[in-house]
């Protein structure tokens, strides 16, 4: 990193107050001059910061884009190929194509925006510039774990990098959405790439999509179920910092995944437990009505039926009963 990165990133942390010149020095181990320098080279490049007669430096505007070299120095790990896109049709999509083309162990990709965002059961996911975080992780499968696996893992990893960062509390509707306040913020499909020559799962895609502010134009059928993590046009954290935190969160859930250690805090967060819920069943096609009992050792969910059975969901998707709040989107 850049002397100039290294000052933006520290000033990053600190949005909207005033940081002495000394501070930013003594943190960075640098001289002051230096930093002064850093901070002039920032100003030419149009970053909006304001400097203050004896007290410091202002950052007034976070820039908002993402890139690359603002997410590197955040990570605990570097994957082995990261690349941030204005537009591409779906992350996943790329993902795809980049395992094709080259071995990669674990991988990001993120774009501003997606022309043809994919969600799960072939649904599309709205995906507009600069309003959404969109990304997908690309995990070599060494471990040999179930993708399912993964899924609940990164509903985990999206729940802690949102609550490290900005100390709101968001819930986990199995199998892998994440709501706040009765609200889908996130979406999360799991892709796995079979190998032709084992017949397993080869490479396992995790994509994320994350509304991070609500975008001007929402499409109509998806207005009254879409929320956002933040309702202020200028959010205080960028995308680029829940990039970081979410790949770093999902970097320290993966070391235990083969333990499926991950579920303990995924029960936790899963708010739809002791609700009544609907789902079709696969087999029959018929629509069963019941209560979340528990999610099991492998992150399937117990559903306790009216007709006093027992089912176990492993896939799928269930609704929520409850009044006023409709959840499949
Ligand atoms: C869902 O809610 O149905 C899942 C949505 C998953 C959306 C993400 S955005 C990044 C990645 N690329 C895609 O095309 N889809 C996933």
């Amino acid at each position: 990193m850049t002397t100039k990165e290294k000052v933006l990133h520290y000033l990053e942390q600190f949005q909207a107050r005033v940081v002495s010149g000394q501070e930013i020095a003594d943190q960075l181990r640098l001289s002051r001059n230096s930093v002064w320098k850093a901070v002039k080279a920032l100003q030419a490049d149009g970053v909006a910061i304001t400097a203050l007669a004896n007290k410091g430096y202002q950052l007034d505007a976070v820039p908002d884009s993402l890139a690359k070299n603002r997410i590197l120095p955040l990570l605990d790990e570097k994957p082995d190929y990261i690349a941030v896109h204005s537009s591409l049709d779906s992350t996943n999509n790329a993902a795809k194509t980049l395992v094709a083309e080259q071995a990669v162990a674990k991988g990001v990709i993120l774009s501003e925006e997606q022309t043809k965002g994919r969600g799960r059961l072939g649904r599309q996911f709205y995906s507009p510039e600069k309003t959404g975080l969109y990304m997908s992780l690309i995990y070599k499968n060494d471990l040999q774990v179930d993708a399912a696996s993964l899924t609940t893992a990164a509903a985990v990893a999206v729940c802690k990098a949102i609550e490290t960062l900005t100390g709101k509390q968001p819930g986990i509707k199995w199998v892998n959405d994440i709501f706040l306040e009765r609200k889908k913020i996130c979406g999360i499909l799991t892709e796995g790439i079979i190998s032709m020559e084992t017949g397993t799962i080869d490479t396992i895609i995790v994509g994320i999509g994350l509304n991070v502010r609500q975008p001007e134009r929402v499409p109509e059928e998806i207005k009254s179920v879409l929320g956002a993590l933040f309702t202020e046009t200028t959010p205080p954290i960028t995308r680029n910092q829940l990039a970081g935190e979410i790949i770093n969160q999902m970097g320290n859930l993966y070391k235990n995944l083969k333990e499926n250690a991950h579920l303990e805090e995924y029960r936790k967060r899963c708010f739809i437990l002791g609700e009544n819920i609907s789902f079709e069943d696969r087999e029959s096609g018929e629509v069963r009505e019941g209560t979340a009992h528990s999610i099991d050792e492998e992150g399937s969910l117990v559903v306790q039926l009216t007709n006093g059975r027992q089912q176990t969901l492993r896939y799928g998707e269930i609704s929520i009963n409850i009044k006023e709040m409709r959840t499949t989107v």
